[in-house]
């Protein structure tokens, strides 16, 4: 959800930052680039590729863009959501929403014609790089997916304890796009290691007396937008949610 301070300090003026991508499947990756975006500045503008724009320069998602913005706007660094944003970010663009400058993982993305998305900000000395997650990608969640099976899921099909029918566990844990050293774990281990990060994503403040407390538990995996309504309404129950 935005934050409240989205005020510069003192009298200076805000500075705003602009960070656009697809964000299909929206995972941790995207949400510490969003983190860490928004800690260069005062206020984070996210512009959200549509269906038709990825599909003319990447492919189709598997997310459809109505999913993909709702999960961009659910992103606590996520100040505004900017609808059916340019693929190849422009100055225009970047003048329409008054921004500083834009801000993108440290990888080049390009177009369908082969050239950077970013060379006309960077050209304009309008753009900064964040530090791109390792181990985590739409594509590799994809990856993990396809090994596993349809009925990975139904229960009473094995015994307790048995190897699931045609899942490959480590596989699945392991995949990832980079090479890693048998037997490790992708980024994620890496990168959940460092609690005062995790800190980052929850309000930081704690239930005041007499708050009504509401807990939700669950696996949240692929999170997506029956989880993001589900966490939203469970919110609206009580003043502090666990
Ligand atoms: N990003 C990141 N770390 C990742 C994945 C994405 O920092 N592991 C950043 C990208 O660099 C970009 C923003 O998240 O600034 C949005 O990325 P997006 O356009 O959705 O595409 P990809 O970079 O292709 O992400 P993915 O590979 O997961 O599809």
């Amino acid at each position: 959800m935005p934050q409240d301070n989205t005020h510069a300090e003192g009298d200076r003026k805000p500075i705003r930052i602009w960070v656009d991508g697809c964000f299909d499947m929206m995972h941790f990756g995207h949400a510490n680039a969003l983190r860490q975006a928004r800690a260069m500045g005062d206020y984070l503008v996210v512009g959200v590729h549509s269906d038709a724009e990825i599909e003319k320069n990447k492919g189709p998602c598997v997310m459809n863009e109505d999913e993909r913005y709702a999960a961009v706007a659910a992103c606590k660094w996520a100040d505004e959501v900017v609808k059916d944003a340019p693929y190849v970010t422009t100055l225009e663009t970047l003048d329409e929403y008054n921004i500083d400058f834009v801000v993108h993982g440290d990888d080049i993305t390009t177009a369908a014609d082969g050239t950077d998305c970013y060379q006309l900000v960077k050209d304009a000395g309008r753009y900064q790089e964040c530090k791109r997650t390792v181990g985590i990608s739409t594509t590799e969640l994809v990856g993990r997916m396809l090994l596993l099976t349809r009925d990975h899921h139904i229960r009473g099909t094995r015994a307790a304890g048995s190897p699931i029918q045609g899942v490959d566990r480590e596989a699945v844990a392991n995949f990832s796009q980079g090479s890693k050293p048998a037997g490790t774990l992708t980024g994620i281990a890496h990168y959940l290691s460092t609690s005062k990060k995790i800190v980052q994503f929850s309000s930081g403040r704690e239930p005041r007396p007499g708050d009504r407390v509401v807990y939700v538990d669950g696996a949240f995996d692929l999170f997506h937008t029956g989880h993001i309504e589900f966490i939203r309404r469970a919110r609206e129950l009580g003043d502090y949610l666990l």
